[in-house]
């Protein structure tokens, strides 16, 4: 392996049918195969011969925002956003969060059927390309929406899901309906036990 393919793009850890019909095997191969692999393709060149080569993909995304290095930053913000994407979901259909998980939504958003309407709106108020964000922060959940790569990790925040709304992620299935695509993810995809292990 040489230098340049340091950063290298995860197997997804399903096939790209196991989210249909939520999100088609279409949407899964040309967002998995094309749009996440050429964010580590770029994120490659762009790093090459530089010290992101030393760091771990976390590092890049941390460091690279915090110098303003827009072309590392944007590869590596969406290089990570997208491997948190994928294993948050759930294969066969979504489950409930239930006990810390589910008391820490009811604290912060009264419950978790208000939760996702309010999560719904935070993505959709996104304008233009971004993600919808659920962080736990001193021990609370909050919301953010944040434009293009951002995340929380740049941020200093702790991420435990976040939903994708750039178009690539929902226009072949859902066309311009952005709130229906969000609204089928939270209901049918999110695993909440893998978002319940995330929390600190
Ligand atoms: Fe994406």
């Amino acid at each position: 392996m040489s230098d340049s393919q340091k950063f290298t793009l995860p197997a997804l850890p399903y096939g790209a049918s196991d989210l249909s019909p939520t999100i088609s095997s279409d949407t899964v191969d040309l967002h998995h195969g094309k749009h996440h692999q050429a964010y580590f393709n770029m994120l490659n060149n762009f790093a090459d011969g530089t010290k992101f080569m030393d760091m771990e993909l976390d590092e890049v995304v941390v460091e690279s925002y915090k110098e303003g290095n827009v072309k590392v930053f944007n590869n590596a913000g969406q290089a990570w956003n997208h491997i948190l994407y994928w294993e948050q979901m759930a294969p066969g259909g979504s489950n409930a969060p239930q006990g810390k998980l589910l008391e820490k939504i009811d604290e912060a958003f009264g419950d978790f059927d208000t939760f996702k309407t309010d999560f719904t709106q935070q993505a959709v108020g996104v304008f233009g390309s971004g993600w919808a964000w659920l962080i736990e922060k001193d021990g609370k959940l909050e919301m953010r929406g944040l434009p293009n790569a951002e995340n929380p990790l740049a941020h200093g925040e702790h991420a435990l899901m976040g939903i994708d709304v750039w178009e690539h992620a929902y226009y072949l299935d859902y066309k311009n309906v952005r709130p229906d695509y969000v609204k089928a993810v939270l209901d049918n995809l999110i695993n909440w036990d893998y978002v319940s292990d995330r929390l600190q």
